[in-house]
């Protein structure tokens, strides 16, 4: 890496990375969800990622940058945990709050690549690309506080008498 744009490509590589790994694991997690609220916020950001892979793609081809997928282990190790959790975590209330957890360090870790890389491509003078980024930035803020709102009005408080 030796300018600004490569490092702008080495974030767009990273969010492909967590993008795919939602559209992978969303599917199988909202199966096992039996919280009607929850599993639905879970559909919707289902729907929004679709979108987002697509924002990404036409990032990639406006940079002329080669998105081969790469693996980064960080953002697949919070998937690994995740599963690690839902396989572990019987108790369904419990299995809920604490999902909304796993799920948010995802989110959080999406607002920070998201964020910087809105940066960067400012910085660069590529307004259309940031514009792109921002727009899905929005959405990863949006479930993030959809998720927050859960847990604190009814899901973090059903797990509390399962101790
Ligand atoms: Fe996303």
């Amino acid at each position: 890496m030796e300018n600004l744009k490569d490092l702008l490509c080495h974030q767009l590589k990273a969010l492909y990375c967590v993008e795919d790994l939602t559209i992978n694991y969303f599917p199988l997690i909202i199966e096992k969800i039996d919280e009607p609220k929850l599993k639905n916020a879970l559909k919707f950001h289902l729907k929004e990622t679709r979108a987002q892979i697509s924002r990404l793609d036409a990032i990639s081809k406006d940079l002329k940058f080669n998105n081969n997928r790469a693996e980064f282990t960080a953002i697949s190790g919070l998937f690994d945990q995740m599963k690690e959790f839902m396989i572990n975590v019987k108790n369904s209330n419990v299995f809920n709050a604490g999902l909304i957890a796993e799920l948010q360090r995802i989110e959080h870790f999406e607002i920070c690549a998201y964020g910087t890389a809105v940066c960067y491509a400012k910085e660069l003078g590529l307004y259309r690309i940031a514009s792109l980024l921002q727009e899905t930035l929005n959405e990863e803020y949006g479930t993030n506080d959809k998720l927050s709102l859960l847990a604190k009005v009814f899901l973090n408080y059903r797990a509390v008498e399962q101790v």
